[in-house]
């Protein structure tokens, strides 16, 4: 694959130069991604269904990208997925997957236009990374959660550390916003050997 791209995404310095370089991307995010080994959406889609009885369930896809988190979701049975994503090339791309009923552009560092306790379940794959979106956006993500629902998230190693996101996630378990049901390590991307934190929590307000 073109890892001039994939230095771009990941040493973006904000969030103008991140959207321009997944424009760029978007139409080859999928066979470059498969080439590398990428398994984070099919570890993360894997933790959740375990949760999900009902395959009704309305899950956002937050941070959708194209859209392989949903595929997954999809050919596992679920009819009911929402997408996510600050990319409109990457919406573009995922809409044509036509898996989810809605897609929306939003940003998950700033308030969401989404009413409080919406989904069932929210995941978020390869979002909580280097220059993405960091553990501020929790808050947002457990308030369009209903109550008992659940979400899932991966966060890549490094970024894990460096931006304290235990500490994040412990003062959200303290204040009684969340309870966590997993925490795993995973492969994320394999050709790289990068690993990921896997979480899943169940929310509780
Ligand atoms: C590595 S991709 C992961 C996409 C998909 N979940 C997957 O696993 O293939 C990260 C996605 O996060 C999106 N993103 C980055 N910053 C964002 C933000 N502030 N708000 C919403 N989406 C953002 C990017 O546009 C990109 O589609």
């Amino acid at each position: 694959m073109d890892k001039e791209i994939f230095n771009k995404v990941y040493n973006a310095e904000d969030h103008e130069v991140l959207m321009d370089a997944y424009k760029d991307w978007a139409g080859k995010y999928d066979s470059d991604l498969a080439e590398e080994g990428y398994v984070a959406p099919a570890a993360s889609a894997a933790v959740l269904q375990n949760y999900l009885d009902d395959k009704n369930a309305y899950i956002l896809d937050a941070g959708c990208g194209t859209g392989l988190v949903g595929e997954l979701l999809a050919k596992a049975g679920f009819t009911n997925q929402d997408a996510l994503d600050y990319s409109r090339e990457m919406l573009d791309e995922a809409a044509q997957k036509g898996i989810y009923k809605k897609l929306f552009q939003a940003d998950l560092t700033k308030p969401l236009d989404i009413a409080d306790n919406t989904y069932d379940a929210i995941i978020c794959v390869g979002t909580f990374t280097y220059g993405h979106v960091g553990p501020d956006a929790f808050g947002e993500l457990i308030r369009v959660t209903r109550n008992g629902g659940y979400i899932c998230f991966t966060v890549r190693e490094g970024a894990y550390e460096e931006h304290d996101y235990r500490k994040h996630m412990l003062k959200l378990e303290g204040e009684g916003c969340w309870e966590l049901e997993e925490l795993r390590e995973a492969d994320y991307i394999k050709g790289d050997n990068v690993t990921c934190k896997v979480c899943l929590y169940r929310v509780a307000k």
